[in-house]
């Protein structure tokens, strides 16, 4: 069995709920797996509809691969987007990113 990594949810709120997930799938699947707050997922890793929207920490920006043209374009049009704007389901888990720390948007109930 693979190890296990650690992400961080935090809510807009500032509460944060650590969780532990093996170092595949998407950021926002494991944000799914634990019931997470705040993160939608509407099409269910489509990269169409956004409701997985988070803001990544600025220190863990630069240790993501860029986003490709279609999660761009999606984020281009969302009210809150921010230069630390990603979609989780483009958030491609790896045992590099155990630490991960995101936050979501305080409008994506
Ligand atoms: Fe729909 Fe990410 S889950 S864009």
């Amino acid at each position: 069995m693979s190890e296990m990594i650690k992400l961080t949810f935090r809510d807009a709120a500032g509460q944060a709920q650590t969780v532990e997930v093996p170092p595949h799938g998407t950021v926002m699947e494991a944000a799914m797996l634990n019931n997470i707050a705040g993160i939608v997922a509407e099409c269910g890793g489509g990269c169409s509809c956004a409701t997985c929207h988070v803001y990544v920490d600025q220190e863990w920006l630069d240790r993501l691969p860029a986003p490709a043209p279609e999660e761009s374009d999606l984020v281009e049009f969302l009210d809150r987007a921010q230069p630390n704007s990603r979609l989780s389901c483009q958030l491609e888990l790896n045992p590099d990113l155990d630490g991960l720390t995101v936050q979501t948007p305080p409008d994506q109930t």
